[in-house]
């Protein structure tokens, strides 16, 4: 890119400019798709998702539009050129194309019959101005400015500025308002961590984000229904499907685990779930009526690469859920579903494994709908509404977890227990605590307690429970409380029920998560054993994002 902007004519006459690092939502990495997108005189970048894209993208091709990329960005470049061409200002028509775009976003908008000003609109995506000495910056956030300026203005919902090299004016409804200007003294490389100390515990807080951003668009409210276009498969073709098989490594694997449960209870449809590294070398019994879901946070993993190949070539549709665009998995299957978790750093996947139980769930429920097994979806979605939410509520329990960490740090073995649907949350507790800490950890399904793993128990084991207030399981998942504290064993209870004097008396600790629904609850009680293991190893001093031996995507068998 360097060497191309050497090459433009008069690149030192520039004295203002707008250009985008693009997350790919909507539309392969490519240069036709790369910010920013223009429109006659409007030339636009955007951070965020358009919700409604594709209706105003019909809209706009009536009245003539003709569009130059896949994205959703463009229909806000060709929506402003169009209201503009129509004898509308910048403002005008920057107002009446925000009362139409549903969706998040950031935009800065460069008008090139007026260079020298650059218009930002922002909902509910990240925004920041940086006050310089006769120049000002415009950033998505803090760190990327601060080697220029320290004083910065952070922009709400709903707001419309104005910017140029001399200064700023922010609108909030069309009525010029006053913003803090704050200084910033994080230095550059906690910054860069939005603040916190580590990216885990910034992404384990990005959760709450990243939940919203993963089903928005995707669900409807007033006409209940789940909304999935890029399931390209025809509703013959779903509801003819007589079995489907999860593949994933790592932490995806649990997802999958978990989301045997929403297929099964909404979609009615037999599932298994394999490890990609042992399904690739089996001679597993697929035609074209299996579908073969991959999950995959990079989409990268070369076993899970080879697996849903494998799968492919056997007959089964394919499908995969992932988080980077136009990764390698997504390449090779039939059908893709993005986690809209945006870039997970820390090789300790935390954000993608909640967006990506969001995703199957939200698949789950467009199954079961196709297949007329589930019927009524809107409590599913009125849950699934208040998870971002309780994803923040339950993240405030931080400090009561720091406490926890301190207390059991030095233990040499911990056990994870779980029943049902806990189960598999109880083995990402386990599995996040090992790869960060390297403390032993075992998950294991409450039940199975007595068939060999209650003669671990002694008053040094640590004994981790994942309990559900819905769960039928949870009486029974009490009594084998029961077994481990007569034997020492001292009980972490994380539950979703607040108050149970039966669980306070047989724990030493209970922490409390809001509670959501049966099939929801299972990710927020995920949080407070992502912070356990993340304060653990804070308190052992291991180098908690790049743990020893790992890498964040496993590129080779
Ligand atoms: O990119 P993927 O989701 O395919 O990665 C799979 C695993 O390698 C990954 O989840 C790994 O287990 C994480 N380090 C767990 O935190």
């Amino acid at each position: 890119l360097k060497d191309e902007l050497k090459q433009l004519d008069r690149p030192a006459l520039a004295s203002c400019g707008i250009g985008h690092t693009r997350w790919a939502t909507h539309g392969k990495p490519s240069e036709n798709n790369a910010h920013p997108h223009t429109a006659g005189r409007i030339s636009l970048i955007h951070n965020g998702i358009i919700e409604n894209y594709a209706e105003l993208k019909i809209m706009l091709e009536k009245q003539g539009c003709t569009f130059q990329s896949e994205t959703d960005t463009e229909i806000a470049a060709q929506l402003l050129n169009y209201y503009m061409e129509q004898g509308q200002s910048l403002e005008e028509a920057l107002k009446t194309a925000i009362e139409e775009i549903r969706g998040s976003y950031a935009f800065l908008i460069l008008d090139h019959k007026d260079p020298e000003r650059i218009m930002v609109a922002k909902n509910a995506t990240p925004i920041v101005l940086g006050i310089g000495e006769g120049e000002m910056f415009i950033a998505s956030d803090i760190p990327a400015i601060l080697n220029h300026t320290r004083q910065v203005v952070v922009l709400e919902d709903g707001d419309v500025a104005e910017v140029t090299a001399a200064g700023y004016t922010v609108y909030h409804d069309n009525k010029q308002t006053d913003r803090d200007v704050q200084t910033i003294t994080w230095d550059p490389v906690t910054a860069q961590k939005g603040g916190f100390k580590h990216f885990m515990l910034k992404e384990i807080h990005d959760q709450s984000t990243a939940a919203r951003d993963t089903f928005r668009g995707r669900i409807e409210r007033d006409t209940p229904g789940v909304y999935l276009p890029e399931i390209t498969f025809d509703d013959e073709t779903l509801q003819n499907l007589d079995r489907i098989v999860l593949l994933a490594c790592g932490t995806a694997w649990h997802a999958c685990l978990t989301a045997q449960y929403y297929l099964e209870e909404f979609a009615g449809i037999p599932v298994s779930v394999d490890y990609a590294s042992e399904f690739r070398y089996r001679t597993p019994v697929l035609n074209e009526r299996s579908l073969v879901i991959a999950v995959s946070q990079s989409g990268e993993t070369a076993d899970t690469l080879a697996a849903v190949s494998h799968a492919a070539s056997l007959g089964a549709k394919t499908m995969a859920v992932c988080n980077v665009l136009g990764s390698s998995i997504p390449r090779k299957v039939d059908a893709v579903v993005y986690t809209h978790a945006g870039p997970e750093i820390s090789v300790a996947s935390t954000k993608a494994f909640t967006t990506q139980l969001i995703t199957l769930y939200l698949f789950a429920l467009f199954l079961g709908e196709k297949r007329d097994v589930l019927k009524e979806v809107d409590p599913h979605i009125e849950a699934l509404v208040s998870l971002p939410a309780a994803f923040k509520e339950t993240v405030l329990l931080g400090e009561r977890v720091e406490e926890l960490a301190r207390q059991y740090s030095s233990a040499r073995d911990f056990l994870y227990l779980g029943r049902g649907i806990c189960f598999p949350i109880a083995l990402e507790g386990a599995l996040k605590l090992k790869e960060i800490s390297y403390i032993h950890a075992e998950g294991y399904p409450a039940g199975e307690m007595k068939h060999g793993p209650i003669a671990l128990i002694d008053e040094q084991m640590p004994v981790v429970v994942v309990l559900q207030k819905s769960d039928v399981l949870f009486e029974k998942t009490l009594s084998n409380l029961m077994e481990v504290s007569s034997r020492g064993g001292r009980i972490i209870a994380i539950t979703d029920t607040s108050g149970h004097k039966e669980l306070q008396r047989v724990s030493e600790h209970v922490i409390e998560v809001p509670f959501l629904s049966a099939s929801l609850s299972p990710m927020i009680l995920t949080v407070p054993l992502q912070l356990l293991a993340y304060y653990v190893a804070v308190h052992n001093g291991t180098d908690v994002d790049l743990p020893r031996n790992l890498a964040k995507s496993v590129t080779v068998e």
